[in-house]
């Protein structure tokens, strides 16, 4: 744990960096656009010398594609969120998230098993849940490169309302499942790594705890608790049960 002084501290050097990464994307958005001009005028190369030349600056594009993205998950990820909590049936959110990625489920082969159960009216941000729970189902997605089940089962646990995300994927050794809530700890070619300590901030913001089991080989479900609405800010200790 950080003392008082230690966080404001890293409070301090987090509003610093959100900043510096702020600045950062309007000149590359400048270079970005700039490049995409370069890239037209060269699209019908003559030469061997121009088609070099596009091939450079398409690469050039595609890095600084990645930086925007770079970017773009930091600054969510460190943005101080102002939560705009209304009494929401979850149920409702959470069904119109596995709409929306339905279809992407469909071409992965993955079964979306949905298991609602009654709940308490949560107070609730209902954007940045739905970004917190995206983050947990891509995961889901991308520990079953094969296909296999996606199952979302809510559930009332006290006066919290409970979802649980459940793969049929990889799993993850305890080592991982230890590291995952790590800012920037990926163990993808393409990840950032900032998908999970996201959800995570979104959830605590929420008042709400964000934990895991997984089992290598059999898969993973991740848990979130969110309290009820006119329920007492109570937190749930954070377990890593394996
Ligand atoms: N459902 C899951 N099954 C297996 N491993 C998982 C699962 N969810 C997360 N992980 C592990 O936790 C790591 C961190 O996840 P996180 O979402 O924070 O980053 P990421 O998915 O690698 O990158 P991104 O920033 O694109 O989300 C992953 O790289 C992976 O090793
Ligand atoms: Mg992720």
């Amino acid at each position: 744990m950080s003392t008082p002084k230690e966080s404001d501290r890293l409070a301090f050097i987090g509003q610093l960096a959100a900043g510096l990464a702020h600045e950062i994307r309007t000149p590359l958005s400048t270079l970005q656009a700039n490049l995409q001009l370069l890239q037209e005028d060269f699209s019908e190369a003559k030469d061997d010398r121009e088609r070099r030349a596009l091939q450079r600056i398409t690469l050039l594009l595609k890095e600084t594609g990645r930086l925007e993205e770079i970017l773009g998950d930091f600054l969510r990820f460190a943005a101080g969120h102002k939560l705009e909590r209304r009494p929401t049936d979850l149920n409702r959110v959470v069904g119109e998230v596995l709409d929306f990625v339905g279809p992407e489920a469909q071409q992965k082969k993955v079964r979306v098993l949905k298991s609602f159960g009654d709940l308490p009216k949560v107070p609730l941000d209902a954007n940045l849940f739905k970004q917190a729970l995206i983050n947990l189902v891509m995961n889901a997605m991308q520990a079953m490169p094969d296909g296999g089940e996606l199952i979302v089962r809510t559930q009332k646990w006290r006066d919290f309302a409970q979802v649980d995300v459940i793969d049929t994927g990889t799993g993850m050794t305890a080592d991982v499942a230890s590291k995952c809530f790590d800012v920037y700890y990926s163990t993808k070619k393409t990840g950032t790594g900032l998908g999970l300590p996201t959800t995570r901030r979104i959830i605590h913001e929420h008042d709400g705890t964000l934990t895991v089991t997984s089992e290598v080989g059999k898969g993973s479900c991740f848990t979130m608790r969110l309290p009820g609405v006119g329920e007492v800010e109570e937190k749930q200790g954070e377990t890593i049960t394996l």
